[in-house]
């Protein structure tokens, strides 16, 4: 039997959707385009029209945004879990994702509808989830700095937005409009991608009859890693490197021949799709510059360091940043913390996991590849 065998499954369609479409002339969300979205929806109503199929009404968004508000707040277990992974994150064996996927796990153990993987089973437990995953940064943030965990028994302020509330869970501070209006698009824009590697697997593991909490915590080890969501964290960490090559008197230019030199990966570039430009990082960059410019300093030297790098990337590579790129800098600017970026990934992307879970489960079969055996001939093992 012949079978191809594209390394990565790139370019292999894997099965249908009817939740988003990837492409390198738009990025779709059930009909929406991705620049509509960010300029004219919320986090709220985006989960909504992913979660549920359709766009919301105002009182069906209203009435959402209540659900999210009343399901925020933590069980003790899931406190308590937090609180040991403390000393775990100030040793460096943890890193926030991996509390975040322990949590999460954790949280599957005590939901009541943990085991029912019917339609509306799985509307609610995706509710909980989405509303859920900023408690869980805001209290491993506070945990990291030493301070008591806000809002225990509410998860938050009830008068405030997913976003502000996931930046008031982290700081204490209520954010202004404007950081409120930026951390809003950029989960919009995190919120949905096709079958991207996270999202597959949470196919896989719903595709045996698995539960939404095992699916989604499978799917969030998959985005920890650096060529996938983990990109946002890395993209800052190599700026920050570039920025202390330029302070030491080198430049932009000569860090990037010698990253080219050594073969070297940067992060933040490249797609296995979009091969001309991802439609999300103009958006977010844009939004971005302006709170740098707003900030000045460090922040707006950083933005500029970018352009730098991106120019070089396009015009002598012709790779072009990916929405990890511009989300780097951007958190970077909003004085969130490196490791709590993918963190705030999955505080997005749960939504497209939820939608493709349910998908999956509604028209369910197996997901089962084949491989290609190169593996030694068959051999006695008593020679
Ligand atoms: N830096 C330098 N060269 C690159 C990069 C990059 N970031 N991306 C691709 N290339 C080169 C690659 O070396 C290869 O060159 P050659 O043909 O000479 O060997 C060519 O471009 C094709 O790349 P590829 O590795 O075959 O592309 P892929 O589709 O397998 O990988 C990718 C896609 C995203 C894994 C890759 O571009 C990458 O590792 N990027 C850096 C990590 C990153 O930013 N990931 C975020 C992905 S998008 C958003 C998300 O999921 O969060």
């Amino acid at each position: 039997m012949t079978a191809t065998k594209p390394t990565g499954l790139e370019g292999v369609v894997a099965g249908d959707t009817a939740i988003c479409s990837v492409e390198q002339g738009a990025l779709i969300y059930r009909g929406y385009e991705i620049q509509d979205l960010a300029a004219n929806a919320t986090f709220e109503e985006v989960a909504y029209l992913l979660i549920c199929g359709e766009k919301p009404t105002p009182e069906q968004t209203r009435f959402f945004k209540d659900e999210l508000v009343a399901n925020r707040a933590l069980s003790p277990q899931a406190i308590e879990v937090l609180k040991l992974c403390g000393p775990l994150l100030e040793q460096g064996s943890a890193v926030p994702m991996d509390v975040v996927r322990t949590v999460l796990s954790v949280l599957g153990n005590g939901d009541p509808d943990a085991q029912d993987n019917s339609h509306e089973a799985e509307l609610r437990k995706a509710k909980r989830i989405v509303a859920k995953i900023p408690t869980i940064i805001g209290h491993m943030q506070n945990i990291i700095d030493g301070r008591d965990i806000i809002a225990p028994d509410t998860g938050g302020d009830a008068n405030l937005s997913h976003a502000a509330n996931l930046l008031y869970m982290m700081t204490g501070q209520r954010p202004t409009p404007e950081a409120e209006k930026v951390m809003d698009v950029s989960l919009i824009l995190y919120a949905e991608h096709d079958y991207n590697a996270s999202t597959f697997t949470s196919r896989v593991i719903a595709g045996t009859l698995s539960d939404m909490h095992g699916a989604m915590t499978g799917a969030v080890a998959a985005l920890k890693g650096p060529l996938h969501g983990g990109a946002n964290e890395a993209a800052m960490v190599m700026l920050k490197e570039i920025m202390e090559h330029v302070e030491a008197g080198g430049t932009v230019e000569d860090w990037m021949h010698k990253a080219f030199e050594s073969k070297r990966k940067l992060m933040g570039f490249g797609h296995r799709v979009y091969k001309n430009g991802d439609h999300r990082a103009p958006i977010l960059h844009a939004l971005g510059r302006k709170v740098a410019e707003q900030k000045g300093g460090e922040y707006l030297k950083l933005f500029e360091i970018g352009e730098k790098v991106q120019h070089i990337m396009e015009t002598e590579k012709h790779i072009y940043p990916n929405v990890d790129f511009p989300c780097g800098m951007t958190y970077y600017t909003m004085g969130i913390p490196v490791p709590q970026y993918t963190p705030i990934f999955v505080a997005s992307r749960v939504t497209g996991w939820a939608a493709h879970i349910m998908e999956q489960h509604a028209n369910n079969r197996l997901i089962r590849p084949i491989a290609s055996y190169t593996g030694p001939a068959v051999r006695p093992w008593n020679s």
